[in-house]
């Protein structure tokens, strides 16, 4: 791991060129829902107190009798307390003034649209909260949901969370086999689904994965399919176990009470990949959780009342579940969500969408920007984007350069970014400005959050000087932290917890400047972070040799301009088969069935040896310096040095197969 820091570390300088520094202007701080930088201090001095006051905010049935519990690492929030998440997401503002304010403004992919105000979301969830009791979910099971960008999608969340069932949601773009995965390790009962889903018009055939997953999920009894394609997705359904979402909302009331659940029930599981094959299934729970995303997202995004809030993401990640669904609408906040892909039916359509509703705070990706940037700026400059107040970036280290570009081209000038770190596991944003207090310099994540303190350590645990590298560790605990790996609570301790006994381990490598300022480097461990979704090389390499043609496997995430990282595999092939164009193709395409298309590998470079250690352990950082060009690090430790010597030159001769 120190050695990735090093090269990280390498990397970073070179793209400190920028020096600007880029101060909130004086109107925008006025305005802004953080405009004193006591706020620091204040949740420093007492995070209970900080937390209480945010909690306040919320709905409770019965008010907590503690706010923190922490038992390094386990931690209870609000204990004692009883609240539901719907009913503060969606009941408590259907029963306010705003009931006919948007609640969600959905756009379709081929152009159709739907708006849903919080007395419509209501009912509407009401309607599906019933159904699932009707199919005997109770609170406690688990519900799958393999679902594309729908009003279904976010439903289907509440209505679990009004019942207190929690959620496990597998994102659209997964295989049959990592959705069967997913089911067995929740053991969920009942899996909602979709016939199908637009993607540049194109039917992404949802129900057919489904269909394929189930024939090894023996937990799941019944299966609900929302109807969004029609004729074109040709599903078959299974009688007995199968049932069409209207007909199940047709006859169901739209009242349902709401669940008291305790502050620590579970509210949803949501697997992410770590440094195993195995994708551990995060736990989250109901009141810190709640608390943790309204917050961030209110100070964060200086959220109004009129604002529309766009978060780009898809829900299938944390991103959606915390900033799409559950943060902006425990806020009463306008969220949009759009069905499809950046370029349909052409590359400015994100920025029609901005012009149509009038977005006001737009919260996206690096890999997004980097591709808008290739895209080129006539593209935003057709549409009206003055609407435009507040800009947010997450996923991955965000280069100086497409910041930049961000902030000429779609904010012209005027809006302040928030680079906000943090991953599913944390559940809400850790390191961000504070869009009316925050100096930005781009690149820079900027500062933990009120209450939230963060390190850099070296390898002995000892903090690192300014503008060295190291591991990044959180010495806090915050609300919206996970509790636990379902099913797996070892994991949870030894994976996050042991390095660095008592302080959560990352997984990033980070420094921190003389200002006190976090630039975060990227993941030090074995997993990819390509186009800002989490992949693990060993997930790719399990799939890899599956392929009968495969002996031995060995992926690695190298730098790539959009993507950020790109996958490179090295594949050694079993005697006798033939190393041809047409099989790496067709070994990309078998990463791409396992996992999903987002695994399919970058590059595929045929060796007959993998470079080893004298106790066999492939040396992936010498894969890295190859397929990067670096000059290569020490071999000394190979069982044999011309390996590598020789894979270089053929890797250099035969440049890489894309
Ligand atoms: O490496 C960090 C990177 O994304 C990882 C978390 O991925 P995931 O759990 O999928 O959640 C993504 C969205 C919350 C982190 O370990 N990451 C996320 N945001 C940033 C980032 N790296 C640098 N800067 C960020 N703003």
């Amino acid at each position: 791991m120190a050695d990735k820091v090093a090269v990280q570390a390498e990397k970073l300088a070179a793209l400190l060129d920028e020096k600007r520094v880029f101060p909130p202007s004086e109107e925008f701080r006025r305005q802004a829902n953080a405009p004193d930088p006591a706020i620091y201090t204040k949740a420093g001095r007492s995070l209970e107190d900080f937390w209480a006051e945010e909690a306040s905010r919320l709905d409770w049935f019965k008010q907590w009798d503690k706010v923190l519990e922490w038992n390094t690492p386990w931690a209870k929030w609000f204990v004692g307390g009883k609240l539901n998440v719907t009913h503060n997401c969606v009941d408590r503002h259907a029963a306010s003034a705003r009931r006919n304010k948007a609640a969600i403004v959905w756009e379709g992919e081929p152009g159709d649209a739907r708006v849903l105000t919080f007395g419509m979301l209501a009912r509407e969830v009401n309607r599906f909260a019933n159904a699932l009791k009707s199919l005997g979910v109770k609170k406690g099971d688990r519900v799958a949901i393999y679902l594309g960008m729908t009003p279904e999608l976010p439903i289907a969340m509440l209505a679990c969370a009004k019942i207190g069932a929690p959620h496990s949601i597998v994102f659209g773009g997964f295989s049959a086999d990592s959705l069967r995965e997913r089911i067995n390790d929740a053991k969920a009962k009942v899996l909602i689904t979709a016939d199908g889903a637009w993607r540049r018009g194109a039917v992404v055939p949802l129900k057919a994965s489904a269909d394929q997953a189930l024939e090894g999920t023996p937990s799941i009894e019944k299966v609900v399919v929302a109807e969004r394609v029609g004729k074109a997705a040709h599903v078959t359904m299974q009688s007995g176990r199968d049932l069409w979402w209207k007909d199940l909302v047709a006859n169901a009331s739209d009242k349902c009470d709401a669940e008291p659940m305790d502050a620590e029930d579970m509210l949803y599981i949501l697997y992410t990949s770590g440094t195993t094959g195995k994708p551990k299934g995060v736990v989250h729970t109901t009141a810190g959780y709640l608390v943790g995303v309204s917050a961030t997202h209110r100070y964060i995004f200086d959220i109004k009342e009129t604002d529309v809030f766009w978060c780009t993401a898809d829900i299938g990640w944390v991103t959606g579940h915390s900033y799409i669904v559950y943060g902006p609408l425990a806020n009463g906040t306008t969220t949009l969500m759009y069905e499809g892909t950046p370029d349909y039916p052409d590359r400015g359509r994100f920025w029609a969408i901005v012009a149509k509703y009038g977005v006001n705070v737009l919260y996206t990706a690096p890999t997004a920007i980097r591709t808008f940037m290739r895209w080129g700026a006539d593209w935003p400059a057709k549409h009206d984007l003055s609407s435009l107040r507040v800009l947010g970036t997450v996923g991955e280290p965000i280069n100086p350069e497409a910041w930049i570009w961000y902030h000429e081209n779609i904010g012209r000038g005027r809006c302040p970014i928030v680079d906000t770190w943090w991953q599913t596991e944390t559940g809400m944003i850790l390191i961000t400005p504070l869009p009316g207090l925050t100096r930005t310099k781009p690149g820079s994540a900027t500062r933990p959050f009120p209450g939230v303190e963060a390190e850099v350590l070296d390898d002995k645990g000892q903090p690192v000087g300014p503008g060295a590298g190291g591991y990044l560790v959180l010495t806090r605990p915050w609300p919206a932290m996970f509790r636990t790996i379902y099913g797996d609570p070892d994991r949870y301790v030894k994976q996050y917890w042991s390095r660095y006994p008592g302080k959560y381990f990352t997984g990033d490598g980070a420094k921190v400047d003389a200002d006190g300022y976090f630039w975060l480097l990227g993941r030090v461990d074995d997993v990819m972070n390509v186009a800002g979704h989490r992949i693990s090389t060993y997930e790719v390499e399990s799939a890899l040799v599956d392929h009968a043609s495969v002996a031995e496997a060995a992926v690695i995430g190298r730098s790539h301009d959009v993507k950020g990282q790109g996958i490179a595999s090295f594949v050694t092939l079993k005697e006798g088969v033939q190393a041809t164009d047409q099989l790496k193709e067709e070994l990309k395409a078998h990463v791409a069935k396992k996992i999903g298309a987002i695994a399919r590998p970058d590059d595929i470079f045929f060796t007959s040896e993998l470079p080893k250690t004298r106790s066999a352990k492939i040396m992936r950082r010498l894969l890295r310096d190859i397929a990067e060009g670096r000059i290569l690090g020490d071999t000394t430790t190979l069982a044999d040095p011309t390996v590598v010597s020789n894979l270089k030159q053929q890797y250099e001769e035969e440049g890489k197969s894309d």
